[in-house]
């Protein structure tokens, strides 16, 4: 056996993977990382470089437990179901307060919302023609290639099975020659009425397929099918419940992932913010709290895609008078974030920008007046930094909850909450 071959397992870096050292042998040296392995094992993980895969677990930590799905480790979609639950949240609750403390940011954090598995209603697929045959499921881990996936356990009842009917419909693209130059990315929503599939590749779709589509076997497992952003197919506009108004996001677009975060996410904004009188909503895609927010507050909603905000102002519309006023503005929140004296009239801000979080934001509302501010975010890491310009600013930190959203990734969301 190589003399390096044998690792012990020393930590769980922020990607997942088990960072240890040599257990004979110079463990100042470089560390290793060993993706699927847990602190405190000792692995056989012969090979060279700093990254390597575990042939054996010589012994196994008191966390290990067995996957639940037979693609895991082949599949790069989950990295941690080999971790028994109380280590798993303890873990991805440290990772956002390990950002906080780089911040210099002392919070007790709220307990961890976790999710039961079988909750995800969104998903992003690939698809990839190999020697004629499409391979349909999620990329591999490190790597481009797909791993073709019978069942995802992870996904809603109502996804896992639509799964056979988008394989049909691949079948049906794949003959009008869609596929032959690289892959299909398919976005699946199970919405309240049913499944929205949203397909997009390389190339354009031939008129002669758009016309097969609505009597093709396939279609009826979907609402709407889109090709490329085109709606090609619908027979019922896919909505979600955003508090008391439905609304429709447009094929392909941003949906939190799993109906019941949402919920959570939104209720503590809602509840935190629910004695302002008006209330921006930045970042706001198609409405999921500013819809909820104007239950209470009049909301002026912000955000660079049209298509979302065209959803938004349907939604609202379609309440037909139950909610506040709601406007809206398309803007590029990263280059023209809302100036400290245009944010004059407002006293409340919920804010839920991409993983870059929302620096240039921050540092507006840091000289502004507004009273109170919900910070919604999927990255521990911009989170922090967002947060520690906004506490330098005055506010004050009340809550940060993690919410565990993408269960099983080193993915992480968190709500926080603050006040003047
Ligand atoms: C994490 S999503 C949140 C959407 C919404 N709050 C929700 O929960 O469904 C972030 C949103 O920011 C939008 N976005 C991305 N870059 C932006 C920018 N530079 N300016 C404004 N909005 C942006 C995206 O289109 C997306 O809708």
């Amino acid at each position: 056996m190589e003399k390096d071959a044998l690792i012990y397992i020393r930590t769980l870096g922020h990607q997942g993977d088990g960072i240890g050292a040599p257990v004979a042998g110079d463990t100042t040296g470089e560390a290793l990382y060993v993706p699927f392995t847990l602190p405190g094992e000792t692995v056989r993980a012969p090979g060279k470089g700093a990254r390597r895969m575990a042939a054996e677990i010589v012994s196994a930590s008191v966390d290990r437990i067995e996957p639940f799905c037979d693609h895991f480790i082949r599949c790069g979609g989950c990295q941690l179901q080999h971790m028994a639950e109380p280590a798993y949240l303890q873990w991805k609750t440290g990772l956002l307060a390990a950002a906080l403390e780089r911040e210099g940011i002392e919070k007790p954090l709220e307990p961890i919302r976790h999710y039961p598995r079988g909750s995800r209603r969104r998903a992003v697929l690939t698809a990839q023609k190999s020697r004629g045959q499409w391979q349909f499921g999620y990329s591999g881990r490190r790597s481009h290639d797909v791993v073709d996936i019978a069942a995802c356990p992870i996904l809603c009842g109502e996804l896992q099975d639509s799964l056979p009917a988008v394989r049909l419909f691949l079948d049906l693209l794949g003959r009008h020659g869609i596929g032959r130059r690289g892959t299909v990315r398919i976005v699946l929503l199970a919405a309240e009425n049913g499944i929205d599939c949203a397909v997009s590749f390389t190339g354009s779709a031939a008129d002669r397929l758009i016309r097969e589509i609505p009597a093709h076997t396939a279609a009826k497992a979907f609402l709407r099918i889109a090709l490329n952003d085109e709606i090609v197919f619908e027979r019922q506009r896919p909505v979600l419940k955003a508090g008391t108004a439905l609304v429709a996001p447009p094929p392909g677009s941003f949906v939190q992932a799993v109906a019941a975060t949402e919920n959570d996410m939104a209720s503590l904004a809602v509840d935190h913010l629910a004695d302002c009188r008006k209330v921006a909503d930045l970042f706001c895609g198609s409405g999921a709290f500013a819809l909820r927010l104007a239950q209470n507050s009049v909301v002026h909603a912000a955000e660079s895609e049209q298509a979302a905000l065209d959803a938004l102002d349907r939604a609202w519309r379609e309440t037909g008078g139950r909610l506040k006023a709601l406007t809206h503005e398309r803007r590029d929140l990263f280059k023209r974030p809302f100036m400290a004296a245009e944010l004059k009239s407002f006293d409340g801000v919920a804010f839920d920008p991409p993983r870059a979080g929302a620096e240039a934001q921050c540092r507006e509302l840091a000289k502004s007046t507004v009273k109170k501010i919900a910070a919604i975010s999927c990255n521990p890491q911009t989170l922090a930094r967002d947060l520690h310009i906004l506490i330098d600013g005055g506010y004050r930190l009340k809550s940060v909850t993690p919410v565990d959203q993408f269960a099983f990734t080193p993915h992480l969301e968190a709500v926080a909450l603050l006040e003047r």
